[in-house]
């Protein structure tokens, strides 16, 4: 019987309306504090200005800095970190999607050292200033783990670390906020949802908690990841795809991710303008390919969960019917393109490959099915 170890210290808060009560929640923590936030959506869509203004009405200082940029940079994390020494804030806020709420992260750990952001790779990191997440995608998964993913800008690389002194103290999950969620990141976050469970579910270091976890998702996402990109304001849906969005992220902090993962990393690392839920949508089909034999008990186990229907399909064709399911929700999605669609050179199809292994190393380990570098070379020639 494996042998594991689970934990998981984050306080969640869900519901609609729940961002009322971030005044209160971040006041345990400090009355002098920054948010982390991008450039864009959260100003548009008022919901920065209505936390700034719960925040203040709580007598706490706020700092602002909003300078995150999809597929964030270790240049940009150490500003704020710098900004949130000067500042001397006792708490850190992520607002926003997977990337300022990773950022958020890891400008808590820079916050509290005295080296740059991208030596934490190396050095493991033991404080940080404590961290609250406020989600606006049900994607990321970054709301409830201590995952963070960062780009290095000069070589394109996109490494993720995650140490425990990273987890964030609180989460806050309101699906009003994501509500405002724009079709194309709806269906881009919720596939990453899609691949958070799946890879969670077939990857070598799965154990019980994570699997029950990973069911739960799946049983809140097979009827709902759709019905949120069509019907953008059917708040049922988008409760449901906030909720397996974290339960996704619990998974996916105990057993990690694999193969899709191990190849996106680098495709938006050197092409930061591709969403990390449209290149893994590029690359699932011949992933899941490539790991049927490996773990063809999990495929029919998910495709018995999404309710396909078994017939006298043999083993083997069951297992493939949840790879021609997962095309067909793709399509719905119209996120079923090429990686050359996204405007990815063939000639760096090499360099993704290789980069593939030395910033996400631990993800392929974690691949139900043995792979080298050529094999990896091969799945992305397939993917193009
Ligand atoms: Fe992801």
């Amino acid at each position: 019987m494996k042998s594991f170890t689970i934990y998981n210290p984050v306080k969640i808060h869900f519901g609609n309306g729940m961002l009322a009560q971030a005044g209160s929640i971040a006041k345990k923590y400090s009355d002098n504090i920054l948010i982390v936030t991008g450039k864009n959506s959260m100003q548009k869509t008022g919901t920065l200005d209505k936390l700034v203004k719960i925040l203040k009405e709580s007598g706490i200082t706020v700092t602002v800095y909003d300078g995150i940029t999809p597929n964030p940079t270790a240049t940009e994390i150490d500003e704020a970190a710098k900004i949130a020494k000067q500042k001397k804030v006792g708490l850190i806020i992520g607002l926003g999607g997977g990337s300022p709420l990773d950022s958020a992260k890891a400008i808590a750990v820079a916050a509290k050292g005295d080296i740059p952001v991208w030596e934490y790779l190396k050095t493991p990191a033991n404080d940080a200033l404590p961290i609250i997440t406020i989600v606006s995608t049900s994607g990321t998964g970054s709301e409830v783990n201590r995952y963070s993913v960062m780009t290095n800008p000069a070589t394109g690389e996109k490494p993720g670390f995650g140490y425990e002194c990273m987890y964030p103290k609180e989460a806050i999950i309101d699906p009003e906020i994501t509500s405002s969620m724009p079709p194309y990141v709806t269906a881009a976050t919720g596939f990453d949802v899609f691949v958070h469970i799946f890879e969670a579910f077939t990857g070598k270091a799965k154990n019980e908690f994570s699997s029950a976890y990973c069911m739960q998702a799946f049983y809140l996402l097979k009827d709902n990841l759709i019905k949120a990109y069509s019907e953008p304001d059917n708040m049922q849906a988008r409760g449901d795809m906030a909720l397996a969005s974290a339960l996704a992220g619990l998974a996916i902090d105990i057993s990690g991710v694999s193969i899709m993962h191990a190849m996106e990393h680098p495709v938006s690392g050197n092409y930061p303008n591709i969403a990390h839920g449209a290149g893994l949508a590029v690359l699932a089909l011949e992933s899941m390919k490539y790991n049927l034999n490996a773990c063809k008990r999990d495929y029919i186990l998910i495709a018995h969960h999404f309710g396909i229907k078994r017939a006298d399909k043999s083993d083997d064709e069951y297992a493939m019917s949840l790879i021609e399911k997962t095309k067909e929700i793709l399509t719905a999605l119209n996120l079923n393109v090429r990686l050359k669609d996204l405007g990815v050179e063939k000639d760096k199809l090499q360099k993704i490959a290789k980069e593939a292994f030395a910033t996400m190393g631990f993800a392929i380990d974690n691949n139900p099915a043995v792979i080298d570098e050529k094999g990896v070379l091969k799945l992305l020639e397939n993917s193009y």
